[in-house]
């Protein structure tokens, strides 16, 4: 008879070995390997008769069969509506919307006749009912359930035959086959195998909300993320009011879209012209501000950039960055030094993408040089200017993607001057009312701010 074996699982990040460690190498954790047994597997009797390959060209499409949710911006980032019979994992802080989320695309839901099972392991249904009042969410077609057990889902799931089921959230969902607490990996890897197979095998639609972990690891939903078709991160800076929601994986569509929304009194509202939104309260004539056109996935974004530097008597000047990376900041204020002269080395220097929002995208830089260069002159860059380009070290301006877009996307917010690298002209566009200057080095672009 085989041995019964076990294996050691580290409930934090899932690394599996096969004796027991104190910490975990993968995620550096103390104490959180524990044993597990592991279930011995029967052997198959090899391929049946009637699993056989198919040819490509034999195999019948249909276009899959799309929900509108009534989110424009949620069926955006879904590349079109949600597609039945598909997995889908919403990823996100607690707190930063994600039940209301979810709640609120059942109203359009079930308009549409569909029936939905909403099950919650976190709340009541009288919570969730006073929530669904607020957010004036009605439908006759919404079913509350508040259950953390697997099998009782299960039977719930049969028993309603409902087309859309929430779980709300994977983390407190356990399955009493399986040893582990509730929240650890395997719980929430076998519970969500569980939902994949009961989301495969009748065609039911799941939408999975899986808690990202308080410091910042992905541990709990990123196991999951090759299990299900889709995964959406909701994101959003605490202080401010916007929220984004972006498609990480989508079997169904694009990925790297995002969605724009705004938590108010009533819910999440869709923001569908963000870079208008991103633009509010701008200062215009005063030094160290300037507009940027950054790409979120294929969509241009519009964001103000700012930066003060004003002078010190200490011996070390404070470099400080919000919003972007510290580093690209410290590389572009060498740059400026040695390629344009500017003697920043006495003057402190911070820099700011104001909104909240986190940008990685290299095309900042320009804007960013020139904002910084604004302040140190204390000469205000024209409001109806937009600046974008990559800098490299020896202070060029470098192409980007989708100059045209960006061109468009300011001149349809009013813009009439864009500052590009002029590698960007070789795609020689023109967009009506707008002049656009090519510049092809960091001095060419401060002298076409004088
Ligand atoms: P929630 O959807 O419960 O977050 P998650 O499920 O991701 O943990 O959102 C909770 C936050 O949203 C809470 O701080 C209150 C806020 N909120 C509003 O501002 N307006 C609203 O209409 C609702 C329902 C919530
Ligand atoms: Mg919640």
């Amino acid at each position: 008879m085989a041995r019964a074996r076990s294996r050691y699982v580290c409930s934090e990040c899932g690394y599996e070995t096969v004796k027991w460690l104190g910490k975990c190498p993968s995620c550096g954790c103390f104490g959180t390997i524990n044993e597990e047994p592991v279930a011995v597997k029967s052997r198959g009797t090899g391929l049946s008769s009637q699993v056989m390959p198919q040819r490509l060209n034999e195999i019948t499409t249909q276009t899959e069969d799309r929900t509108l949710t009534g989110l424009k911006e949620l069926d955006r980032v879904l590349g079109g509506g949600l597609v039945s019979g598909s997995l889908t994992l919403v990823g996100g802080y607690p707190g930063i919307g994600k039940s209301t989320l979810l709640l609120q695309i059942c109203q359009r839901l079930g308009e549409q006749g569909k029936k939905i099972l909403y099950i919650s392991g976190e709340e009541s249904p009288r919570q969730i009912k006073m929530r669904a009042d607020r957010l004036k969410i009605h439908t006759d077609m919404l079913k509350l359930l508040s259950e953390t057990n697997m099998t009782a889902i299960e039977n719930a799931i049969n028993h309603e035959a409902a087309d859309y089921v929430i779980i709300d959230s994977i983390q407190t969902v356990y399955m009493e086959e399986v040893t582990s607490a509730p929240g650890s990996v395997t719980q929430i890897r076998e519970a969500t195998s569980r939902l994949m197979h009961i989301c495969k095998g009748r065609g039911i639609s799941v939408i999975i909300v899986g808690h990202v972990t308080k410091d910042g690891s992905i541990a709990g939903p990123r196991v999951l993320e090759h299990m299900v078709d889709t995964v959406l991160y909701f994101e959003g800076d605490k202080t401010a009011s916007y929220r984004l929601l972006r498609a990480v994986k989508n079997r169904f569509g694009g990925t790297n879209e995002i969605g724009v929304f705004e938590m108010t009194g009533e819910g999440l509202k869709e923001i569908l012209n963000p870079s208008a939104y991103m633009l509010n309260d701008r200062p215009t004539d005063v030094s160290g501000t300037v507009v940027t056109c950054t790409l979120e996935g294929t969509r241009p974004l519009l964001i103000e950039i700012q930066s003060l530097v004003s002078f010190t008597s200490f011996n070390m000047p404070r470099r400080m960055s919000t919003g972007m990376d510290f580093n690209r900041v410290t590389i572009l204020i060498a740059v400026l030094e040695k390629r344009a002269g500017l003697q920043l080395g006495s003057y402190d220097t911070y820099v700011n993408i104001t909104g909240g929002m986190r940008i990685t995208e290299p095309s900042l830089d320009a804007a960013v040089a020139a904002a910084i260069a604004s302040s140190y002159r204390d000469m205000p860059i024209p409001a109806d200017t937009v600046i974008f380009g990559e800098i490299g070290l020896t202070g060029e301006l470098r192409a980007v993607s989708m100059a045209e877009k960006r061109v468009s996307e300011a001149a349809r917010l009013g813009f009439k001057h864009c500052i590009i690298p002029r590698a960007n002209l070789r795609d020689n566009f023109s967009i009506k009312g707008v002049k656009i200057t090519g510049v092809s080095n960091v001095s060419e672009l401060l002298y076409a701010l004088q």
